[in-house]
């Protein structure tokens, strides 16, 4: 497969995702890497295929002491480098290929070894300069390609039938769309329903929730889709991210943030906050699994041109 937009900046974990010590892991653009982070918060990956004998490193363990990988098969030691540990010398030269990453806000970015086309976004600053992170929700590979996975992030439709019920949502209106190359912003205006006492038990988010939901949405392709809603107990900054593992097969988590002002309102928040969010997630990405094959469509639905900006970004690439 023809890598998936090379030279975009993909975010591929954050920290809180790794724990310490464990291999996990990651494909990306159909290679497999092992990433791991150490006791002293560094982090590392290299190619997952053991130069050996092609044993998956990431079905090994590393070793604290030498702050090394041991590969399952048979044992031999590689730093996070990619150099192998043979006794207690490092050999100097290369081995195996590390996988060249950006931390940012712990935050793990990478270009995959490609020419950088764009730059890590700065959405993401400013979130974290004004937002606290709550932490992390709805992590899945989904059965679907990077675009049909993207283009859901940019439709203003779908969530009268996607999301119809979760919400009780009752008109979407979109008020603003501005786009400047790679990044764009849109304003949006849900209705809804009240919900009933079950639906509230099993998602205590929707409690609090206003009748009309006037959202933020801001995107920085291809990485990330940014919803910034107002809760009556504070407000939210709710990142999507997706990046493509192999052509039919996309990741997705979202990162939460929000300001909250009582330390016990945060407690009760953040659980029903992280579970709304991948209710959301599960919706959207079933929405994408069950999809036949791409057809021109025959109808047009409004608003749909911030969709096809979309699309029209990843076939320009
Ligand atoms: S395959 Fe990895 S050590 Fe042999
Ligand atoms: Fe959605």
């Amino acid at each position: 497969m023809e890598p998936i937009l090379p030279g975009a900046p993909w975010l591929i974990a954050h920290r809180s995702m790794l724990g310490v010590n464990k291999p996990h892991k990651i494909t990306l653009n159909t290679h497999d890497y092992v990433i791991w982070q150490n006791q002293k918060g560094e982090i590392f990956a290299i190619d997952n295929i053991c130069p050996h004998m092609q044993a998956p490193l990431s079905d090994g363990w590393i070793c604290q002491e030498r702050d090394t990988i041991t590969c399952p098969f048979h044992a031999l030691e590689f730093d996070g480098q990619g150099r192998l540990y043979r006794e207690d010398k490092k050999d100097t030269q290369l081995i195996t290929k590390p996988l060249e990453l950006i931390i940012s806000n712990d935050c793990i970015w990478t270009y995959a070894g490609f020419e950088p086309k764009l730059p890590i976004p700065d959405l993401h600053q400013r979130i974290v300069d004004e937002y606290e992170f709550i932490g992390v929700s709805g992590e899945k590979s989904i059965k679907g390609d990077f675009l049909s996975n993207i283009m859901v992030n940019y439709d203003y439709n779908h969530q009268n039938g996607t999301h119809k019920e979760l919400f009780k949502i009752t008109s979407c209106d979109v008020t603003y769309f501005e786009e400047k190359g790679y990044y764009a912003q849109v304003k949006q205006e849900l209705i809804r329903d009240n919900n009933t006492l079950g639906e509230l038990l099993k998602n205590p988010i929707l409690g609090i929730l206003p009748k009309t939901l006037t959202n933020t949405l801001e995107y920085a392709f291809p990485s990330t889709t940014v919803l910034f809603a107002k809760t009556p107990i504070g407000n939210i900054a709710q990142i999507h991210i997706l990046y493509p593992e192999v052509e039919k097969r996309t990741k997705t988590f979202i990162l939460m943030y929000a300001q909250v002002v009582n330390p016990l309102m945060k407690f009760l928040f953040q659980n029903s906050v992280l579970q709304a969010a991948a209710t959301v997630i599960e919706q959207d990405t079933g929405a994408v699994e069950s999809l036949y094959p791409k057809q021109k469509p025959k109808i047009r639905l409004p608003n749909e041109e911030i969709m096809f900006y979309a699309e029209k970004l990843y076939r320009n690439w």
